[in-house]
């Protein structure tokens, strides 16, 4: 055994997980067609990754300017450059320690970044005031929910720590809360409804958590991960009101507010400012926003922002102090947050560049996901809710009972078996989703990827599952005509 594993006891306990081992298949296959091995595709699609600059979307201009302007200096008497670009860049690294991106910065981030972030929450919210002493810059907003989670972890008493999480949720989540040894307490969305979240369900879900943990936070996804369900204001309101007088925290994972399409987004941080004052002023909300699921889509550069309102003092305090252990989010990452905040003016010389770019990427994953949703939905026992925002569809899959016993002989989920034959078979990546009870399963398919890709993974998939249906249709016929023989044979 390793000396990290003897550290760490929790490590030996983890088993790789199916969204791992389909990813390494993934890879082996295309290493195995590198390598010359004849497959009747030429290369694997993932419809997995929410890195949008891995699915091919490019990078912002503006955004790639301005930071090429601050890593070299010397590009900012480079008329070249649009002049916008040069000037923010010089002001940019006038916010910076030493005038360089090369600085550490304070562990919540650079003042001015936190600063522009509070403007920008202040414009959306429509007024509601934002303050940046209660914005926090972490490495991602996983880092900033892992050391939210953190610290409801540490509360006080003997009774594990709970917090409500939708189901489905972000495939990263269950394992978060698991690594604090924080208890997932489950409320079911519900799917016929498109996914949206029922108030009845967050107190059957209290209810049954009643001697097995302290539920001290409730978390939500808005847009949803991987449901692509925007939360309307009632439904907000009604979250908000369960939260005043139940678990008292809300975590809200915003991160793919730029991207609704379907909807109109409204922050929980705008509806609880616009409610009584009861809630307003007590009710306690964090809310995470990324630089990699935003409009930016710079997920490499890794930052992200959380906002908590209504925190108590002491809480804050600890806050700043796990935040120190962090040291701080990367410099790059946090200067491309007060891009994306506060992006160019109209009269701006990058403005028409910057607008057509945000424009066309929204459209491409608006009709992504319509496009995607058509094909699901025209296949034999699938079925998907329309998406209105993020960039994941989650169908549900009734699969044939044949693969059901293939699956409970090899020891697999069902859907992870679908899931691997359909990589193996035709050469496209989908992720398992998790299973809801029942004998229906779910697919989770990001649509980030360009058109002419997706378009070529829809086909792979209908061939690939008509086939699937097809072959063990004609098994059960067998297995019926064998069945009925034997039937007839033992009543003569
Ligand atoms: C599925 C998924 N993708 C991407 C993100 C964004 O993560 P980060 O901001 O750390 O890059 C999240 C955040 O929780 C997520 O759940």
């Amino acid at each position: 055994m390793s000396s990290l594993q003897q550290v760490n006891p929790r490590v030996r306990g983890m088993r790789t997980s199916p969204h791992a081992a389909l990813q390494s298949l993934a890879a082996r296959i295309t290493q195995e067609i590198t390598q010359g091995a004849q497959r009747s595709f030429k290369e694997v699609i993932d419809l997995t990754s929410g890195d949008p600059q891995r699915a091919g979307m490019k990078s912002i201009s503006f955004v790639r300017q301005v930071l090429a302007a601050c890593l070299c200096p010397h590009l900012l008497k480079d008329t070249s450059l649009p002049l916008d670009v040069r000037l923010r860049a010089q002001s940019l690294l006038d916010s910076c320690d030493g005038g360089s991106v090369g600085a550490y910065t304070p562990s919540a981030g650079l003042a001015r970044v936190r600063q522009s972030i509070a403007e920008f929450l202040t414009r959306r919210d429509a007024g509601a005031p934002s303050y940046s002493r209660d914005v926090y810059i972490s490495a991602g907003s996983q880092v900033a929910l892992m050391l939210l989670v953190k610290l409801l972890a540490s509360g006080e008493g003997e009774t594990p720590t709970g917090v409500l999480t939708p189901v489905p949720s972000p495939h990263t989540l269950p394992g978060l809360l698991d690594e604090e040894g924080v208890t997932l307490v489950p409320y079911r969305l519900t799917e016929e409804r498109g996914w949206a979240l029922e108030l009845s369900e967050l107190h059957r879900a209290l209810k049954a958590s009643r001697g097995h943990c302290n539920p001290r936070a409730i978390y939500v996804s808005n847009p949803g991960i991987p449901t692509g369900h925007v939360q309307d204001r009632k439904s907000i309101e009604e979250v908000i009101r369960f939260a005043l007088t139940n678990p008292s925290l809300s975590l809200s994972l915003q991160v793919y507010q730029d991207s609704v399409f379907g909807s109109e987004f409204v922050s929980y941080k705008r509806v609880l400012f616009q409610m009584d004052k009861v809630y307003s002023e007590s009710v306690e909300l964090v809310s995470f926003h990324s630089l990699s699921s935003g409009r930016m889509g710079e997920g490499g550069l890794r930052a992200g922002f959380m906002e908590a309102v209504n925190m108590d003092p002491e809480v804050t305090r600890y806050v700043h102090v796990m935040l120190c252990f962090d040291i701080s989010a990367p410099v790059t990452g946090q200067l491309a947050l007060d891009l994306m905040v506060d992006p160019p003016k109209p009269g701006d010389a990058s403005y028409d560049t910057y607008t057509q770019e945000i424009l066309s990427a929204r459209a491409t994953l608006s009709h992504n996901a319509q496009r995607a949703w058509q094909i699901l939905n025209g296949l034999p026992g699938m079925s998907c809710q329309p998406a209105m925002g993020g960039v994941y569809l989650y169908p549900s899959v009734r699969l044939p009972a044949g693969i059901l016993e293939q699956a409970e002989m090899l020891g697999v989920e069902p859907d992870v078996l679908y899931c691997q034959r359909f990589l193996q078979e035709e050469g496209v990546l989908v992720g398992a989703g998790l299973h809801h009870g029942g004998d229906t399963h779910h697919l989770r398919l990001c649509v980030l990827v360009p058109p002419d890709s997706l378009e070529e993974a829809l086909t792979r998939l209908s061939s690939f599952h008509l086939r699937l249906v097809d072959r063990f249709s004609q098994c059960e016929g067998q297995r019926r005509a064998r069945n009925s023989q034997r039937e007839d044979l033992s009543v003569s």
